[in-house]
């Protein structure tokens, strides 16, 4: 059966780095995705041989030139996409506060 194809955002650290290495022991095609070229890669070297495969593209999600390249090559390279984890953003910590002095 031919592998189903998933791609990641902000795949390099955290969750979706994570997201990545169950979607590849689950039988997926994976595209990691990462805004930084060289974090991207190396986390993509960290999943090697695990699962169907691994691919690498570049992506920053809050640039719209990076997001066509990325839809291009992606459909070039694969013809579709099964899943898409849209996991790329900042964590925003509601519980931190900030000290007020003379308040
Ligand atoms: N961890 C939690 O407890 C928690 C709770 C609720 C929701 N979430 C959400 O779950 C997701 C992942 O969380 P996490 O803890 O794994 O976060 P993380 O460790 O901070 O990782 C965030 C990832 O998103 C990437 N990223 C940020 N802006 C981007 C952009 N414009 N284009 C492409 N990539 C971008 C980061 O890239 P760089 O390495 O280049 O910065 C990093 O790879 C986030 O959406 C977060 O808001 C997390």
């Amino acid at each position: 059966m031919t592998p189903k194809i998933a791609l990641v955002t902000g795949a390099n650290r955290g969750i979706g780095f994570e997201t990545c290495r169950q979607l590849l022991k689950t039988g997926y095609r994976v595209i990691l995705t990462s805004r930084n070229a060289e974090k991207g890669r190396k986390a993509a070297r960290q999943l090697e041989g695990i699962g169907a495969g691994l691919a690498f593209h570049p992506l920053d999600v809050s640039n719209p030139e990076s997001i066509a390249a990325l839809k291009a090559l992606a459909e070039a390279e694969f013809g579709r996409l099964d899943v898409l984890v849209n996991n790329a953003a900042i964590h925003y910590d509601t519980w931190q506060v900030t000290i007020q002095h003379g308040v």
